[in-house]
């Protein structure tokens, strides 16, 4: 069995998404395009409202047939319904090929229960397949650590998303976008975030890029991939897109991950709860 590809007859307006001021990722700023297929683990969604409208668009990973991982800013509220797409990267081409799309109620979606809008600890949720991925060139799930041991400082990663690409002008981008990124260690970021942000809350699940300069630090799309490559070459998703201390967050200021090594265990205790 696999998914079956539901369109929505209002795709159209995909993209009134609500801009809040929120500090939540929604963008990568001066990345460049990724191709077909090289980012297969990248899902898209947008949460949204029946009958209001279109809360938020967000990017998540497949980390299994079942599984996708994202942020739990990203689905927290009164949403009632996700429409999810994989194998994308033209998102506004419905009929691109190795393109799927599906929509879901919100009971398929685990939010951790210690997320903390206030402070994003713990900004992780699962969204649960009702069916097997079938996996394909274009569909593919992301690998996750195997231990909570290694802190991926100085490692060069990639962080990818559909989010803005011009923050002042508010300009999204139809196509997939990618950014080589430096992870900082936890030690530079917390007192980076201090300086700039004081009493800034910090905490060892977090983990942080701060990218080269004119590219902005903010890269990315909430709830979406940071991977790094393995000793073969495989993708690792060793983060989630989650916040950025300033709303301009541009300038020089680290943007901030969920340390997805952080979650091990609650991964699988979501991948196994049954609803
Ligand atoms: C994306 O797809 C839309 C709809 O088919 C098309 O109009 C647009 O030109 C495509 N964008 C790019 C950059 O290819
Ligand atoms: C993108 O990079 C260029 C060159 O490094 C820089 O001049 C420009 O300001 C950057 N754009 C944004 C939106 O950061």
């Amino acid at each position: 069995m696999h998914l079956k590809v539901l369109q929505l007859a209002i795709v159209a307006i995909a993209f009134i998404s609500s801009s809040t001021g929120s500090a939540s990722l929604e963008r990568i700023i001066n990345g460049s395009a990724a191709q077909p297929k090289e980012l297969p683990y990248q899902v898209y969604f947008y949460a949204f409202v029946v009958p209001l409208g279109w809360a938020k668009s967000c990017g998540g990973s497949i980390i299994s047939p079942r599984l996708i991982l994202t942020a739990a800013h990203c689905l927290k509220g009164d949403i009632t319904h996700i429409d999810v797409y994989f194998g994308a990267n033209n998102l506004t081409n419905i009929e691109e090929k190795g393109q799927q799309r599906l929509l879901l109620d919100i009971s398929h979606v685990v939010l951790h229960e210690g997320y903390d809008p206030n402070t994003f600890i713990n900004d992780i949720a699962l969204i649960k397949l009702p069916a097997d991925l079938q996996f394909d060139d274009y569909i593919q799930p992301v690998a996750l650590p195997e231990d909570d041991l290694t802190s991926y400082s100085h490692r060069a990663a990639i962080a990818s998303g559909w989010g803005l690409v011009d923050f002042v002008n508010r300009r999204r981008t139809d196509i997939l976008q990618k950014l080589d990124v430096m992870v900082m260690s936890n030690n530079e970021c917390s007192a980076e975030l201090l300086k700039r942000v004081p009493g800034k809350f910090f905490t060892s699940s977090f983990i942080c890029l701060l990218p080269p300069k004119g590219t902005g630090p903010c890269k990315g799309d909430s709830g979406g991939p940071l991977v790094v490559k393995d000793s073969f070459d495989k993708p690792l998703l060793i983060g989630i897109t989650s916040h950025c201390p300033v709303y301009m967050c541009e300038k020089g200021v680290p943007s901030v991950y969920t340390r997805v090594s952080s979650y091990l265990d609650w991964i699988e205790q979501a991948r196994i709860y049954q609803w």
